[in-house]
């Protein structure tokens, strides 16, 4: 009987550095002042409510950060706009920013290129977090969100027109190849900056290979996480004995008993001490 989880298996570098930000301002917290996070930190409802009890809470984005008492905001790897991050800092808030260094250097290019009078277009779920920050250091608003080389043709752009693409970071890499050579091939004056993090495709990947190899696949992830449930769905797609579970409670292992090798990966929100949980568990139970 063989257990194998993925290398790749949970937090990635951007979420690893927001939650040690976050245990780092609980311990030098000896003011008592609140903390909080703006919006959850991860989706996982496991983390969130665990670190809820040790006193962190979570800042609702759609309230105004003024009507909160006065604290420290970690703001999460996804970012936010810069209206935000001001109203918080307004507000007299203390601002820890755990943007990932990834996302921020995105914010960097666009408020660059904007200043510079490009036109801002970024590949992407325009109703992503991410994509919603990026959108907001563009301080003129010449900006639109696109998945595909139709959606830019629908801009009926000027060919002289200045352009400056930039992608969310978990855009799929091929396509984003796709319409730049696309866009560069019908003679649009194109800055392309390739702003994608292969941590996603990397786990995706690894997910796919193992899951095709192994007689049951686990997933585990929170349930509102959508890189879980996408990694789900890749890994059922190549192993019809797979379960995606948030924790260990969520697993039947006498499910398990009749196969040979079992494969486990985790979403980019799932911590460590979970997975190793699990892994545990199906060993011993095996
Ligand atoms: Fe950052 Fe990439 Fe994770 S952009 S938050 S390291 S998926």
């Amino acid at each position: 009987m063989e257990v194998t989880v993925a290398k790749t298996a949970g937090f990635c570098f951007g979420v690893k550095r927001a939650i040690e930000m976050v245990e780092k301002e609980l311990s030098d917290n000896d003011k008592k002042t609140p903390i909080y996070t703006y919006g959850p930190i991860i989706h996982n409802e496991i983390v969130t409510h665990e670190l809820e009890e040790r006193g962190v809470n979570i800042m609702a984005e759609d309230e105004e950060p003024s009507s909160y008492p006065v604290g420290t905001v970690i703001i999460r790897s996804h970012g936010v706009s810069r209206k935000v991050e001001e109203s918080i800092r307004a507000a007299g808030h203390n601002v820890i920013d755990a943007t990932c260094p990834f996302v921020k250097k995105i914010h960097k290019i666009v408020e660059e290129f904007d200043e510079k009078d490009y036109r801002i277009i970024i590949t992407g779920d325009k109703d992503h977090p991410e994509v919603k920050g990026i959108m907001g250091w563009i301080k003129s608003g010449k900006c639109d969100c696109i998945l595909n080389y139709e959606d830019f043709e629908k801009l009926a752009l000027n060919k002289d027109e200045k352009v400056c693409l930039v992608s969310q970071t978990t855009f799929n890499h091929q396509k984003f190849q796709d319409l730049v050579e696309n866009i560069i091939k019908n003679g649009y004056n194109v800055s392309a900056k390739n702003t994608i993090c292969l941590a996603t495709e990397e786990r995706q990947k690894e997910a796919r290979e193992l899951g095709s190899r192994v007689d049951a696949m686990i997933v585990i992830g929170g349930r509102s996480s959508s890189n879980s449930r996408k990694l789900f769905e890749i890994c059922a797609a190549v192993c019809s004995d797979t379960y995606f579970i948030q924790s260990m409670n969520d697993l039947n292992v006498s499910s398990l008993s009749s196969v040979n090798h079992v494969g486990i990966t985790a979403g980019a929100s799932t911590p460590t001490n979970i997975i190793e949980e699990v892994q545990k568990n199906v060993r011993n139970e095996l």
